[in-house]
């Protein structure tokens, strides 16, 4: 069923930084599967892997051993062009730091990723994520004539903008007060019911039982969580008039917004909070890095 298919497959992935004495082992012997219309949350303390864990995840960084495939290609063997592609196109990113363009208006934020290609309707779209995500008032303003959940909001629309095959959302409630934040799950829960596959990387557990299932991590190790029930998923009303994308049909190009002005280059990548990679993922040099 296509529903069930696979969108992420770690097998026994490590990630080790350094080498030696000074070697910090990251990830250790990560499996794990996501598929087609999961809601997970990742949940872990300070320093257990979770932001390297999302950078391999978003084809930002890739393992020192073991193998990912995403929606079923062994990212390993990817090209840097087609692991970009990966990137811009299939994944949309939403971070703790907004990273909106600040002399730019909600609409154009979002437009942002579509400007990499020559996507038809750029506006249209981008207005449609908008008013997915209860911002249809607001496309005019600049980020800072908005709240922070609002900032966050255009965020996630400017993720959704391309209809990527996955959400990958770290901390994206860490800078915002509690109403914004039940904002925020709660438009992660729609597009979710929706059909979206939404991955979450958190520390908070109120804010991991949003999700359907939760990953733990310690010290670069998973083991997985409770499963929680669908009345828990669906619960409360939407404070938005969302309604999730369902094509899957033309995708278009995407590098997530960061806070310079658009690079011709598209492969630029997202920005993240993690200390680790620079925009291109480093190839392993060898299987024991
Ligand atoms: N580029 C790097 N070089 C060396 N060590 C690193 C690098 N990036 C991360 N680490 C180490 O890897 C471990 C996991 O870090 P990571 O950033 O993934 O944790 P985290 O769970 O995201 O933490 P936080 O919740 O504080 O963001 C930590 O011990 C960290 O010090
Ligand atoms: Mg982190």
């Amino acid at each position: 069923m296509i529903e069930d298919r696979p969108v992420i497959q770690l097998d026994n992935v490590y990630k080790t930084y350094g080498s030696g004495e000074t070697a910090v082992h990251a990830l250790r012997s990560v499996t794990m599967t996501v598929r087609q219309g999961e809601f997970v949350a990742i949940i872990g303390p300070s320093g257990s892997g979770k932001s390297t864990l999302m950078n391999i995840l978003g084809c930002l960084d890739v393992p020192s051993m073991g193998r990912y495939r995403f929606a079923g290609e062994d990212v390993s063997r990817m090209t840097d062009a087609s692991l970009a592609r990966v990137r811009n196109e299939r994944i949309g990113f939403v971070f703790q730091q907004f990273h909106l363009l600040k002399r730019m208006n909600a609409w154009r934020n979002v437009e942002l990723p579509l400007l990499y290609r020559r996507v038809r309707g750029r506006k249209d779209k981008a207005l449609r994520s908008l008013q997915m995500v209860g911002l249809a008032d607001r496309v005019h303003h600049l980020p800072n004539e908005l709240s922070g959940g609002q900032q966050q909001r255009v965020a996630i629309a400017r993720a959704l903008v391309t209809d990527p095959e996955l959400l990958l959302a770290d901390e994206p409630t860490g800078n915002l007060d509690t109403h914004s934040s039940a904002e925020i799950l709660q438009i992660l829960r729609t597009l979710h019911g929706s059909g979206r596959t939404i991955i979450l990387i958190t520390h908070d557990p109120d804010i991991a039982a949003t999700a359907q299932r939760v990953i733990s991590i310690r010290d670069g190790e998973v083991s997985e969580g409770v499963t929680l029930t669908v009345a828990h998923l669906s619960g409360q009303p939407v404070p938005t008039t969302a309604r999730a994308p369902r094509r899957r049909t033309r995708r278009a190009a995407a590098p997530a917004a960061v806070d310079d002005p658009p690079a011709a280059d598209p492969s630029t990548a997202p920005p993240t909070d993690a200390p680790a990679p620079g925009p291109r993922p480093r190839r392993p040099r060898s299987r024991t890095e």
